[in-house]
């Protein structure tokens, strides 16, 4: 089974960078609110490079992992001086490191049915365990309300490609069915990919425990809802963790 195949990778590289290159902007400028202009940044979910060529190209010193090795590839393309590994967000060994990026709702994909909310919680608990003050996480998750503006059928078509998208919601997991055709040319044949994404939401609820339980952590914690200028759709959030002595 596909997950994120070199079609859907170069679809996504190519015209859905735009969160990517915000999320880094916005963390560049909280980091150098904190001094850190050279800071370590590790990209969990890191995709296509873009968020890590924005960072390097800053200054920073980037490393980032994703689980789709066709993602990586790209990466490696698109931000030559950083440094990538095939890894996933479950197993990785994260180092200790002024900044953490996890953004495209990297922490949310269900890749076992036994990830659920806990796991998406453990998740950012596991990055914050490798903060070193004064340092900032900066991820994003997808809630329920996403229901509400939900297109449960939604084709686009690009010169290269054409994606379909079907979309529902079960019990707190949004399950998107992706196609993706590669239009035919000279040089290859057309070719079609399909890919069943889940990616499990938190209840409005669930997100302000997770944030209280941060703050009592002694972390300070914000919900973002853009990184930039464009607002995020509904039921997408971000939260900014910051560790601060
Ligand atoms: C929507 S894309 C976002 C990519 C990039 N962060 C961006 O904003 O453009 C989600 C990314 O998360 C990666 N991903 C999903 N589950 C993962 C996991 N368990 N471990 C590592 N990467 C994962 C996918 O392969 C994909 O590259």
């Amino acid at each position: 089974m596909h997950f994120y195949g070199e079609d859907l990778a170069t679809l996504h590289h190519t015209h859905y960078s735009t969160l990517a290159r915000d999320a880094a902007t916005y963390l560049h400028q909280r980091l150098s609110t904190l001094g850190k202009h050279r800071a370590r940044v590790f990209d969990l979910g890191c995709g296509s490079g873009v968020s890590a060529a924005v960072l390097a190209s800053l200054g920073h010193s980037v490393h980032g992992v994703d689980v789709s090795s066709a993602m990586i590839a790209q990466a490696r393309k698109t931000a030559p001086t950083a440094t990538f590994a095939v890894d996933t967000i479950t197993d990785v060994t994260i180092p200790l490191c002024d900044g953490i990026l996890a953004i495209g709702e990297s922490m949310t994909y269900q890749h076992s049915a036994d990830y659920g909310k806990g796991a998406v919680a453990h998740a950012i608990q596991r990055c914050i365990g490798s903060l070193r003050s004064p340092a900032i996480l900066l991820c994003d998750v997808l809630l329920t309300s996403i229901a509400e503006e939900l297109q449960h059928d939604m084709t686009a078509t690009y010169p290269q490609f054409t994606v379909r998208v079907e979309a529902s919601i079960d019990r707190d997991v949004l399950h998107r069915t992706i196609t993706t055709i590669r239009h035919g040319n000279d040089e290859h044949p057309a070719r079609q990919c399909v890919e069943d994404h889940r990616q499990v939401l938190l209840q409005p609820s669930d997100l302000l425990d997770l944030a209280f339980d941060i703050a009592r952590q002694g972390y300070s914690t914000s919900i973002l809802t853009d990184v930039g200028k464009a607002p995020f759709r509904k039921g997408h959030v971000a939260l900014e963790i910051r560790a601060i002595d």
